[in-house]
Order: C-alpha cells, then sequence, then structure tokens
C-alpha cells in the first residue's frame, strides 16, 4: 500500500456501469474485509456483497437516490451486531482454539475477560461494533486503491431500508455503512478535483 495510492484514490461519485470487477480482483479485495482486525478479534459484523444489477439498482433507492450504488461493479453493506452474546464468543473461542490448535482450557481467562467487557459494554454492543466495521471500511477502501479499484464509501443511505432488503430485520446484524467498488466513470469530474485537507499543522500535533 503506497501513499500514492492513497492520493490516487477518491470517493467516486460516478462509476462506469460497463465495467466489472474480475473474479480474481475481487477475491483479493474480500479476503481484506476477512482479515480485518477488531477489538478481541470478535468480528462482531456481516459484510453483504451485492452484485446482481437488480438488486443494486434497489439500493440507489434507498441511498438518497445516489448512483454509485446501481452504476458500480460491487456494492458492500457492512452490518454490525447488536448484540454480542455469550454464545457468540463461545463459538469465537472454538474458531481460535482451532485456529492455534490449543486446547479450551487455554483461552478460558481470556474468554472471562471478553465477557467482562461485553457485560461492562452493555446497551453499547452496537456503537462499539460500528467502531470495528469502520476499520473494515478503511481496510477496504486501502485494499481497493492498491489494486487500482474504486470506491466510495457512504453512509447517505437509509440503513433500516437496507436491513429490509436484505432480511436483516429481527437479527442480531444492522446495517451500518455501505461502499461502492468499481471503477470511475471517464467524465467523473470529482476524479480530477484538489483533495480538501486541512494542513497537517492544524491536525498532527507533535509532542
Ligand atoms: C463514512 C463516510 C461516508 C460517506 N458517505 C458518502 C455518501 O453517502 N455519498 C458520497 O458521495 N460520498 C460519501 N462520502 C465521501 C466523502 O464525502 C469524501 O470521502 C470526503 O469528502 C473526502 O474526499 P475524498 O474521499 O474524495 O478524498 C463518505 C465518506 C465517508 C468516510
Amino acid at each position: 500500500m503506497a501513499v500514492s495510492d492513497l492520493l490516487w484514490r477518491y470517493a467516486v461519485k460516478r462509476f462506469d456501469p460497463n465495467r466489472t470487477i474480475d473474479s480474481e480482483t475481487w477475491s483479493r479485495i474480500e479476503q481484506s474485509l476477512v482479515v480485518t482486525p477488531s477489538s478481541f478479534g470478535l468480528q462482531p459484523w456481516k459484510f453483504f456483497v451485492i452484485h446482481s444489477p437488480e438488486m443494486k439498482a434497489k439500493l440507489s433507492a434507498i441511498s438518497w437516490n445516489q448512483s454509485q450504488p446501481s452504476d458500480c461493479s460491487h456494492m458492500v453493506a457492512m452490518a454490525a451486531m447488536h448484540t454480542v452474546s455469550e454464545e457468540y464468543v463461545d463459538r469465537f473461542i472454538q474458531s481460535a482454539c482451532k485456529a492455534r490448535n490449543s486446547p479450551p482450557e487455554s483461552m478460558e481467562g481470556y474468554r472471562r475477560v471478553i465477557l467482562g467487557f461485553l457485560k461492562q459494554k452493555q446497551g453499547q454492543h452496537l456503537s462499539w461494533a460500528t467502531n470495528q466495521v469502520y476499520i473494515a471500511l478503511g481496510q477496504l477502501m486501502s485494499t481497493a486503491a492498491s489494486l487500482k479499484v474504486d470506491t466510495c464509501p457512504m453512509e447517505g443511505i437509509v440503513a433500516s431500508e437496507y436491513d429490509k432488503l436484505l432480511g436483516l430485520e429481527n437479527t442480531e446484524y444492522h446495517v451500518v455503512v455501505g461502499c461502492a467498488l468499481g471503477y470511475r466513470h471517464a467524465d467523473d469530474k470529482y476524479a480530477q478535483a484538489p483533495k480538501v485537507r486541512f494542513d497537517p499543522n492544524e491536525i498532527i500535533q507533535y509532542i
């Protein structure tokens, strides 16, 4: 990941509807979602990849009529967990034991620390999980940029309508943000627009 990739990327306003991300490139992008780090490694998320033109068109209608969901190649709806249950933690511990070939007893202390943390955060799991989802969003955009794939992060969505469309009502997941991926349209004037950022001296302080 080079800084030049970060300067190359911008939030695409107009995607080229005729270009699709090939499956090999997509699988590398998908991997960046899977390996996203999270607090305790709990991965309190689900990512919905919408590739079908019919579904993408429906998403534009519930995204403030922005064109990115329908014109992009892959639209990712990123969902966070409302409540992280003890059963979920146990499933996570089991998967950790399997990955590291260690007995469950060796992780009992860790398990208790996680449960204590979650108890303390009762009622705030969604906002905590949302923080984790945004790490995935950043990693997704950076990886895409390194592969010269364009993105637009999207909070301009009606999350409750996304939940409905994706069948997430009455589940433990709630869509919190979207990300459109594909290729910029040749006529997207924002590609040439200079970056708007505060001076580094204003936002970075050395102590
Ligand atoms: C979390 C988040 C949500 C955003 N939502 C939208 C959106 O719904 N529509 C849009 O066109 N741009 C959206 N943006 C893009 C920002 O406006 C853009 O990133 C910012 O102006 C900086 O410009 P740049 O990304 O082109 O460097 C969003 C950005 C972020 C990080």
